[in-house]
């Protein structure tokens, strides 16, 4: 199997020049001006295209009970929709129940991911519970080739842990030299907001917002930061939604913490009025809330600056009838949107387009900077000789409009219905074969592979 890409502008983090690609099998062989000697089994022209490295979403959920509930996509709907995207790579949470053993919850997403996936995948491993045989487990799950763990402050009584867990679990993680990623919100706080709405009568979605308020999300990054501070791990925050949150983890950097900022794509293009003013805002039900306009420009700054250094989805799709579980109780809205096969899109289009984020920094923070971080570069993230031949070659003069009607996920809507698009894959590869083809997914159902990762957070 051999695949020739000729004359990619390839885009990377660091360099920005027209060649052509050469692929053997699943791998990058050679990269260079004019490759005209080789006959291939598969031929595309980039001519006017970019060519840039498979993205990556480091934050999504596919299998995931929650909330009484399941998200609604398989591994099959999930990566089709990833790679028609650009995205070749996924992390997934495995989010255990508490009184779940951290190896069968390993296993357990393991078995749904290997066999369905279309493009590559790997995990962090959700901390729930910290005890002595969890401990073991966890340490078990690093040698079986994850280097990431997955911590909630917030959902008290469910995947929530304490301050005690917190503690012993930074503390491992510093020892294996595994980075925890880290979801911020101080639990109790939410809890005592939502016990004061609903006493009030505030039942509909609106009053989810005013129960995590940004202090709500500020306190439980500065309560990360303090803990990682003490036992020098190393941290990611996911998620971050607003300007007070951002300034909590920056204050943390600037004392030495060594801390890592994850953005999503709907805190960039939506608002707290998406979710709001009648029972349909439920579909833009997350945590943390979709926040006041006035943030956005303060993310697209830290995108661009390098405070924050990735962008990624938080995949969460639940359909409207289990959003329907919240109808008078906002509490028991199913939390979460699907956007795994629009972020590339919409980022290209609102930040690159748009002349907010330069198109070297749109490929580091969509796809580089999470292989760097999680264990995967320059394997992912890169266009070099000896890399995955994971490539999109992209078509900026694509025009086109998001909706569900056409979209590739599980789901009955779409956050960012209607959305224009200016920019979208013409072929997207998955270890040298073509996956997906404008808009459409022609890869290959149980393909994708596990990627083993080493620890290198010490
Ligand atoms: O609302 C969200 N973010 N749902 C998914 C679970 C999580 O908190 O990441
Ligand atoms: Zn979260
Ligand atoms: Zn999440």
């Amino acid at each position: 199997m051999s695949l020739l890409i000729k004359n990619a502008e390839i885009v990377t983090p660091d360099e920005r020049y027209v060649a052509d690609i050469f692929c053997q099998n699943e791998t990058i062989t050679r990269i260079e001006r004019n490759i005209d000697n080789v006959k291939a089994d598969e031929l595309i022209d980039a001519s006017g295209k970019y060519v840039f490295p498979g993205f990556i979403d480091p934050h999504i959920h596919i299998y995931l009970p929650f909330m009484g509930t399941f998200a609604k996509d398989t591994h099959q709907t999930a990566s089709r929709a990833a790679l028609v995207g650009g995205t070749t790579t996924f992390i997934e949470m495995i989010c255990p129940a508490r009184n779940e053993k951290p190896i069968q919850a390993f296993e357990l997403w393991l078995g749904k991911a290997q066999g369905n996936s279309a493009c590559d995948f790997t995990f962090h491993m959700g901390v729930t519970r910290y005890d002595p045989e969890a401990e073991a487990g966890f340490t078990e799950i690093v040698k079986r080739g994850l280097s990431s763990f997955k911590i909630f402050l917030a959902y008290k009584g469910a995947f929530g842990i304490t301050d005690e867990e917190l503690y012993a679990t930074l503390t491992l993680a510093k020892k294996l030299g595994v980075i925890v990623t880290a979801h911020c919100e101080n639990a109790d706080l939410v809890l005592e907001l939502q016990k004061k709405f609903l006493s009030e009568g505030k039942t509909g979605p609106e009053f989810h917002y005013w129960s995590r308020p940004p202090l709500v999300e500020a306190e439980g990054v500065h309560h990360l930061m303090t803990f990682a501070g003490l036992t020098g791990a190393h941290v990611y925050i996911v998620h971050t939604s607003c300007e007070e949150a951002l300034n909590e983890a920056m204050r943390g950097k600037q004392v030495g913490v060594n801390v890592w900022v994850e953005t999503l794509i709907q805190y960039l293009l939506l608002d707290r009025t998406s979710a709001e003013p009648n029972f349909e805002g439920a579909k833009n039900v997350m945590s943390p809330p979709l926040r006041e306009k006035k943030n956005q420009p303060i993310l697209w700054k830290a995108l661009a600056d390098g405070s924050v250094a990735t962008l990624a989805t938080d995949h969460a799709p639940f359909d409207f009838t289990q959003k329907q579980m919240g109808k008078g109780d906002f509490t028991k809205i199913p939390n979460g949107i699907p956007s795994l096969q629009d972020r590339v899109n919409l980022y290209f289009t609102h930040g690159v387009k748009s002349g907010k984020i330069e198109l070297q920094r749109f490929v580091d923070t969509a796809s580089t900077q999470a292989a760097k971080l999680f264990g995967l570069f320059p394997r992912k993230g890169a266009i070099k000789v000896g890399s995955d031949a994971d490539l999109v070659v992209y078509d900026p003069n694509y025009r086109g409009k998001i909706s569900a009607k056409t979209h590739q996920m599980n789901l009955d809507y779409n956050s960012f219905e209607g959305f224009e698009i200016q920019g979208r894959p013409h072929v997207v590869t998955v270890r040298g074969k073509v996956a997906a083809r404008d808009g459409e997914f022609v890869g290959e159902f149980g393909r994708g592979q596990f990627l083993r990762r080493e620890p290198s957070h010490f």
